[in-house]
């Protein structure tokens, strides 16, 4: 009987061969049994930050800590045999000194297994980019609107509203590619933008909130599965979970206090 070999994770280069190509399937996800459904369809599953806010029920991504997306990215990476797993540097661990970015981005690496991470910031992360490539830290940059500086941006606005505006982040774009970013996140820009920028740079655009224009797509899992309880307009929701473990957890309930409950003699016989 010949034995299956194992399962070959997509690898950071493949991931960059699919600029212009077939479009790149991404999704975050957060802990092993979900990582591991997602795993059949995704190319690349990025263990956000937005987990502080979807898991942990924080207000924003500011206060993660890099001990968090450890845990979580150690659990998804222990889910997963394929697809690519992407754990995002939270706010405050790689911003200092492109020594900082290297010293925690390689406890991620190394401590949850994972094949890459991703940092936010454009021109002003580029010599961060490059200190990590070349030391062998893949990094996903992620531009536009960016979370970690909602308090500088006021809020979560969509970017490129204005066309003034968009030189600034073209060249970011071309800062974080020419820095050795092997894709980029595009989050919450107008498409005209994003198809400028994805026409101009030589790595894969991943979109959330970007249109359609980009080689690629991420949601967050929980958006599109309908178990957040409230979403950004551009998500399309695929699922009803909220709704499906509301009525479980109600029917259980139910069945608790009629005393329907299986004995145990039924459980084990
Ligand atoms: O933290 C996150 O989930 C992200 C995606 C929204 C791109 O950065």
């Amino acid at each position: 009987m010949s034995k299956q070999p194992p399962a070959r994770r997509i690898t950071v280069p493949q991931v960059a061969a699919r600029k212009g190509g077939e479009p790149i399937v991404s999704l975050t996800s957060y802990h092993a049994h979900t990582a591991r459904i997602v795993d059949r369809f995704a190319d690349v599953i990025l263990v956000g930050d937005s987990l502080g806010m979807v898991m942990h029920g924080m207000d924003s991504t500011i206060g993660v800590p890099l001990e968090l997306m450890i845990i979580h990215g150690r659990a998804v990476v222990r889910g997963t045999s394929r697809a690519l797993v992407v754990v995002d540097m939270p706010f405050g661990s790689y911003e200092e000194s492109p020594a900082v970015a290297f010293r925690n981005a390689a406890r991620v690496m190394k401590e949850t297994g994972c094949g890459a991470v991703k940092l936010e910031g454009g021109e002003r992360m580029a010599e961060t980019i490059r200190f990590l490539v070349e030391r062998g830290i893949p990094v996903m940059a992620h531009i536009g609107l960016t979370p970690q500086s909602s308090h500088v941006m006021g809020g979560f606005r969509t970017q490129g509203r204005d066309e003034e505006s968009w030189p600034a982040h073209e060249a970011d774009a071309r800062a974080v590619a020419e820095a050795g970013a092997f894709a980029v996140v595009l989050e919450g820009m107008v498409e005209p933008l994003a198809a400028r920028i994805t026409g101009q740079v030589k790595i894969p655009t991943i979109g959330i909130g970007a249109s359609a224009a980009c080689d690629g797509q991420i949601l967050v899992l929980e958006d599109m599965l309908g178990l957040s309880p409230r979403v950004p307009k551009f998500v399309r929701v695929y699922g009803a979970l909220g709704e499906a473990i509301e009525k479980a957890v109600a029917d259980y309930a139910a069945d608790v206090k009629a005393r329907r409950f299986p004995g145990e003699d039924e459980v084990y016989r």
